[in-house]
């Protein structure tokens, strides 16, 4: 296997971008049928067994770190439907190495789990709301109940989570419409709102270019009632670009992975809840990383695996996708079957 380059101790890929994130989806399983992410009513769950353990996970984890992994988000599916979380957080949370811990729900489950997930360690999350109207929420995620979402937003809050983002992913003629209002929610309580470019993930939410709401679209209805100033990307590698409020009430932020993307600092491992290694939001296969661990490889095996796979790296989707766009025969988004994104958590 390749000898991964190394700079400061970190470990490159080829285009010379670290892992320094690391996302574990920890089940594929949704309580919500999301028309832009999980538009099936009928799908094949992997299998219990073939599911990695809090064990397996934590060691993984512990992994990543020791590679130069800082931060972890658990995703699904939806990784409140997996029993006892909080068990998995507290072993994360302890890591040595860890510097940030975070989930992102779509928060049906988190009125009754946050103070325990709270007191094992986690400090912030991410909650998936797209409007603040109870029929259009119904709509959009098919079996979601908007109360319970809010309910969830404001125990988070009671519980101390610091900062509670809201990701509202705008699709064109579904909720371009509610953007102001998500502005006004999210100011008056506290919550920090992300509004999120509709991408073509997966194989069949029928993404279409003219059914995305750009960021420039975005951020002019909230400039015009609410003035902005440009902070700029969290460490400059987040996908979100941030604003200020010009009153000082707060910010918001803006994923433009189809306008503006942002492939040149992605720093992002995924790990799926059947132990693949994704390189990528949009690769076609992961690699397999559970059979060595349920063969008994060591430590340093693992290691070397994951190096392999990291200094092997080149994927730049959402660069390659804008310069389609772009281009005389327009985009037609990748014919090859990508990885769901129910299996990838975003
Ligand atoms: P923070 O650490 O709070 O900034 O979270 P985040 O924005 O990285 O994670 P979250 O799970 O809240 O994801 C928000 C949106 O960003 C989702 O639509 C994700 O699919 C998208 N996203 C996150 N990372 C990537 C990435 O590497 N590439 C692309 N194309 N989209 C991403
Ligand atoms: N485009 C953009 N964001 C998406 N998400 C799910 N599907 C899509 C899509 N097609 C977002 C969810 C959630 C995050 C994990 O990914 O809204 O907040
Ligand atoms: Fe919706 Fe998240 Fe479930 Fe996808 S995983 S269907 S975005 S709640
Ligand atoms: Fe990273 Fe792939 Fe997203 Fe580009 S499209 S930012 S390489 S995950």
């Amino acid at each position: 296997m390749t000898q991964a380059p190394r700079h400061h101790g970190q470990l490159l890929d080829l285009v010379h971008r670290p892992a320094r994130d690391l996302r574990i989806s920890v089940t594929d399983r949704c309580n919500l049928r999301c028309s832009y992410c999980m538009p099936f009513d009928h799908y094949v769950w992997i299998d219990k067994k073939e599911i990695l353990t809090f064990e397996e996970i934590a060691r993984l984890a512990r992994l990543f770190i020791d590679l130069g992994v800082g931060a972890i988000r658990l995703t699904g599916g939806e990784p409140l439907v997996r029993a006892n979380l909080d068990v998995l957080v507290a072993q994360v949370a302890g890591l040595p190495g860890l510097n940030d811990l975070s989930l992102t729900t779509n928060g049906v489950f988190l009125a009754e789990t946050v103070d325990a997930l709270a007191a094992a360690g986690l400090k912030r999350i991410n909650v998936s709301l797209d409007t603040l109207d109870p029929n259009r929420f119904r709509q959009i995620t098919k079996r979601g109940d908007l109360e319970k979402v809010l309910s969830g937003l404001f125990a988070a809050k009671r519980a101390g989570l610091h900062p509670i983002k809201i990701n509202a992913v705008i699709e064109r003629g579904v909720n371009d419409g509610d953007i102001l209002d998500l502005v006004e929610f999210s100011r008056a309580h506290g919550f920090a709102m992300r509004f999120i470019e509709f991408m073509d993930v997966g194989n069949s939410n029928n993404w279409k270019s003219e059914r995305m709401v750009s960021k420039a679209d975005i951020l002019a209805v909230i400039h015009a009632r609410f003035p902005l100033r440009e902070v700029g990307r969290a460490q400059g590698t987040a996908p979100s670009v941030d604003y200020e409020f010009a009153d000082g009430q707060g910010d918001i932020g803006v994923i433009a992975s189809v306008t503006e993307p942002f492939c040149s600092n992605c720093t992002r491992a995924r790990l799926t809840a059947d132990g693949k290694l994704v390189t990528c939001l949009f690769s076609e296969t992961g690699h397999d990383l559970k059979s060595w661990l349920r063969r008994g490889a060591a430590d340093e095996d693992l290691r070397q695996f994951i190096r392999g796979v990291w200094s092997n790296r080149n994927d730049r989707y959402s660069e390659e996708r804008l310069e389609a766009l772009y281009s005389i025969e327009g985009y037609q988004s990748r014919d090859r079957k990508k990885i769901e994104m129910i299996s990838l958590g975003g």
